[in-house]
Formats: C-alpha cells, sequence, structure tokens
C-alpha cells in the first residue's frame, strides 16, 4: 500500500485526477471504477477542465459506478447517476452505453447485482478504482460486518452512514436506508486501487486502513490484501499516521 499526502483538498484533487488522465492516456479504452461523496468532486472538476483544454479523451473509456442508493429514481437529485452525470458524464465525451451504474430501482435487486458482476466480468475486471472511505471505514457500501461480501449487493446502511449523508438531503427521513453496493470481491478484482481521503473526520478511518487489524468491522482494511492500492490523503486525513 502506497501512500500520498497531499497539502490539501485541492492538491489531492490534482493528483487523483493526473492519475486517472495518465491512466486513460496509456490504454484509451480504459475501464474505470468511479466513486461518489464529496471527496472525489474536485477530481472530476480537474477531469472535466483537462476534457476541455484536449489532454484526454473519454470517447473509448468505460466507466463501472461503486453503489446507488435502493429505489431511488435516477432523476432525484440525491440520486448517484444525477450526481456522476452533475459532476461528470455532462461534461465529457463519453458514450452513454458505456456508463454502468448499479440500478437501484430494479425490482428484481439479485438480477441486477448480479448481472453488475457479470458485466465487470466480461469485460475483464477494471484497470482502476477510485473509492471514497466513509468515517467508520465502509468502501462503495460496504458497512463495517461480521464477515466481508464478496459480490455486489444489497445492503442496510449504518445509522452513522444515514447520518452523514443526510447533510445532502432535506432530512434525514429522506435518506434511503438500503443501498446496491460493488462487494469486497467485486472491488478486489480491479487492477489498482485509489483511495481519496481528505478532512480530519477521516484521519482514524484512514489510520485503522494502514495500521489496523483486516476485520470486517473495519470494511477498508482488507485493502492491505491487495497489490496495488494507493491512498491519496491530505494532511488533515494523515494525521494520525504520524
Ligand atoms: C460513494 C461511496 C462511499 C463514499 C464514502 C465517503 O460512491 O462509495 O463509500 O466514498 O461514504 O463519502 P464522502 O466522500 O462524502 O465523505
Amino acid at each position: 500500500m502506497r501512500i500520498l499526502v497531499c497539502k490539501n483538498y485541492d492538491e489531492m484533487s490534482k493528483k487523483a485526477a493526473q492519475i486517472i488522465s495518465s491512466q486513460v492516456i496509456l490504454k484509451s479504452d480504459s475501464i474505470l471504477g468511479l466513486a461518489t461523496g464529496s471527496t472525489p468532486i474536485g477530481m472530476y472538476k480537474n477531469l472535466v477542465d483537462m476534457y476541455n483544454k484536449g489532454e484526454i479523451d473519454f470517447s473509448e473509456v468505460k466507466t463501472f459506478n461503486l453503489d446507488e442508493y435502493y429505489q431511488l429514481p435516477k432523476d432525484n437529485i440525491q440520486s448517484y447517476y444525477y450526481f456522476m452525470h452533475k459532476n461528470l458524464f455532462n461534461h465529457i465525451n463519453i458514450k452513454k452505453e458505456n456508463i454502468n451504474i448499479p440500478n437501484g430501482m430494479n425490482k428484481d435487486v439479485e438480477i441486477e447485482c448480479a448481472n453488475y458482476d457479470e458485466a465487470i466480468r466480461k469485460i475483464g475486471g477494471v484497470d482502476i478504482q477510485v473509492l471514497g472511505i466513509g468515517n467508520n471505514a465502509h468502501i462503495g457500501f460496504n458497512e463495517p460486518n461480521d464477515a466481508f461480501i464478496k459480490n455486489t449487493h444489497l445492503v442496510d446502511l449504518k445509522e452513522s452512514t444515514i447520518e452523514a449523508n443526510s447533510r445532502f438531503f432535506d432530512s434525514i427521513d429522506d435518506v434511503p436506508k438500503k443501498a446496491v453496493t460493488m462487494g469486497i470481491g467485486s472491488i478486489f478484482a480491479s487492477k489498482k486501487i485509489m483511495l481519496l481521503a481528505s478532512g480530519e473526520g477521516k484521519a482514524e478511518a484512514v489510520y485503522n486502513t494502514v495500521y489496523g487489524d483486516v476485520t470486517p468491522q473495519v470494511p477498508s482494511s482488507i485493502l492491505k490484501f491487495h497489490n496495488d492500492v494507493i491512498l491519496i490523503i491530505d494532511e488533515a486525513a494523515a494525521t494520525k499516521l504520524n
């Protein structure tokens, strides 16, 4: 596991975008695994800027998002479908058919999950997976649990996650209680993983990821077993590492 500590959020965002851009320059038909939440917004802004300057071409890129809320329509402004289009897809030349986001509205959620994993497998796996990290060390929506869950699945969100995500909603009651998320195995199938963390609120989760025991109670701790992981974090998120 490599750790790159950046001065602040802006530097973290720039570095992360440079890594994604290098990946796409090296392999124009890269498969990118993408995350939502507040952390990668700056990275997406940088990628849009690079695209506008003619520095990256997304025409052959395919994407797989980590997760989506369950039973929240695509056009709801809190859906991850909406988030990705607003922050990235509407501003670059990615083809609609190359975008994959779990469909949390599918009535047959088991089929949705199985098809999602199959699509990732069929394409040969993600080249680089972007992750954020929850205050409770969740990755995707793999919440602290008694066991790691391998495949894409429907998950009950923890109270702490619902509370953390309520900042984006009018009221905590509006936050969905369930989500569809890639499992740990789906994430691990990625060739490279880049985890982003910013702010002191993430410092403990980052510390546990790097130094803690590998346990499903700290889902990100399993990243130690992947052979190509880079943590790009700002100084605030790195405070407990020294
Ligand atoms: C989002 C996701 C989540 C977030 C995490 C951190 O697709 O999978 O694991 O990365 O909840 O969210 P922020 O960045 O808002 O602190």
